[in-house]
């Protein structure tokens, strides 16, 4: 037999492996919830405009709201012969109601159902993803109150190059995060437009409302071209570029806790929680969530490409290949849920060792930058010629094997007579943080300014 939703001019069924290839259901069962919500408001509009009796629609929607329990209650027969999500509802739809469950597809097709089932849960999973980074964004600004002040060594090339506070660092990662976040508000502002009703490609000659449609769905506006409404992906592709943009944060954060927390570092442990033992060697914990969420990004950015690909080469308007979008998505979305809910209980519950991060300030010279520019500031040398003298100290340090405050002021002053006692004010860790007073800079005051501006705005993010 053929199929019996568009078998009227084929004379026999698919072959097995037509049929493996063709369907979609495995996957896009998980729009089982918005098709439902999308047909029912599709017939209260076709109701509505007089297209459906009123009669006829009641028993469309509740044979709809019985398969929706009955999917969320386990005890539907998706069955792969009929294709997809689609398809599978309606034909359930016809042997609960009978023959007037095929009124329903009047007016439609299911190249805009599958459009406005998918925009409504990719709107919804970005929803989901701004919450999620909400409370990414808060837990760091929690941390960072905490360790406003804490000193730990800011690194360039992986060099420890001046001191910062880790308050400072917890704040970049703040304004990373919110990035993220304003990329998802972006993403929905220009997703929520309603597709539904574009029909195959072409619009429809019945007399429907779209305005309504789009509405009952909670969508600002239907879309107002019928040919990029069922070919756009630009959705989909926009939560792959903002999730695969937000991993590559989470990821290089994973990076950072995967340094801190070895025993070389040690400027952070991970909760027992949210860290893992060897089978065989007893010492060990090891940051297994962090690497995993480093690990996932590349996922995502795989999705990404395999829909830039899927897309890149099809004409207008409908073809099959789209039908590939839903589980890069569906993946991606799974993976960026499960990456920001590991971090977050990473970053909340980690233990920060204010001593190992002080010592590592301290090392490397970091205070090399506050000698030259206490030269400048104090005797008016050049910059230039301070960076110099200051080069020439740091030698000498090197070749004594101490630190730039371990100098005697005798050997200073023999780079420079001009020197005097007070240099050494400037050569602490904590004095360098506290003189970069400079907006944005790391001193504990300038944080702590960040740290409440935000506060406040993260109320209204
Ligand atoms: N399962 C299909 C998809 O996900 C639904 C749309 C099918 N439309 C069609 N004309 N074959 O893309």
């Amino acid at each position: 037999r053929g199929n019996q939703m568009w078998g009227g001019r084929f004379a026999s069924g698919p072959a097995a492996i037509m049929q493996a290839i063709n369907a979609s259901i495995s996957f896009d069962r998980k729009l089982h919830a918005e098709d439902i919500r999308g047909s029912i408001a599709h017939s209260e509009m076709l109701a509505e405009k007089g297209i459906l009796t009123k009669a006829d629609q009641k028993k469309i929607a509740k044979g709809l709201k019985t398969i929706l329990a009955e999917i969320e209650g386990g005890a539907f027969a998706f069955s792969e012969k009929l294709e997809d999500i689609h398809m599978n509802v309606e034909a359930r739809l016809a042997e609960l109601i009978g023959p007037t469950a095929g009124r329903l597809h009047t007016a439609r097709s299911r190249n805009d159902q599958v459009a406005v089932d998918f925009r409504l849960w990719v709107k919804n999973e970005c929803l989901r993803v701004a919450e999620a980074l909400k409370g990414l964004i808060a837990v760091f600004l929690r941390r960072a109150e905490e360790h406003a002040a804490t000193v730990m060594p800011g690194f360039t090339h992986m060099q420890a190059a001046q001191p910062v506070t880790f308050g400072h660092h917890c704040m970049a990662y703040v304004e990373m995060f919110s990035r993220d976040l304003s990329r998802v508000r972006d993403a929905i502002e220009r997703m929520d437009e309603s597709p539904l009703g574009a029909a195959a490609l072409a619009g429809t000659g019945f007399p429907i409302d779209r305005h309504m449609t789009a509405k009952a769905l909670g969508f600002r506006e239907p879309t107002r071209n019928s040919l990029d409404s069922v070919s756009d992906r630009d959705f989909a592709l926009e939560f792959l570029s903002l999730s695969a943009i937000c991993g590559t944060h989470l990821s290089r954060l994973a990076e950072e806790i995967v340094i801190w927390s070895t025993p070389q570092f040690g400027f952070i442990r991970l909760s027992d929680s949210f860290s893992t033992g060897s089978s065989i060697m007893p010492q060990k914990k090891n940051p297994d969530a962090a690497e995993l969420v480093r690990a996932k990004t590349g996922r995502i950015n795989g999705h990404l490409v395999a829909l830039l690909t899927v897309m890149k080469g099809l004409p207008l308007t409908y073809s099959k290949d789209m039908q590939e979008d839903k589980e890069a998505v569906f993946d991606a979305a799974e993976t960026l849920d499960l990456m920001l809910a590991a971090m977050t209980g990473m970053v909340g519950d980690m233990t920060v060792d204010q001593v190992a991060m002080k010592r590592a300030a301290g090392a490397g010279f970091s205070t090399a930058t506050d000698l030259a520019d206490w030269l400048v500031r104090t005797l008016g040398m050049p910059f230039r010629e301070a960076h110099h003298v200051t080069g020439r100290a740091v030698a000498l340090a090197e070749e004594k094997k101490v630190g730039l405050e371990k100098l005697a002021l005798a050997d200073l002053q023999e780079l420079h007579p001009g020197i005097t006692q007070d240099v050494f004010s400037v050569l602490s860790v904590q004095n360098s943080v506290k003189s970069r007073v400079s907006y944005g800079g790391t001193a504990p005051s300038e944080v702590r300014k960040q740290i409440r501006a935000w506060k406040k705005r993260l109320a209204k993010l």
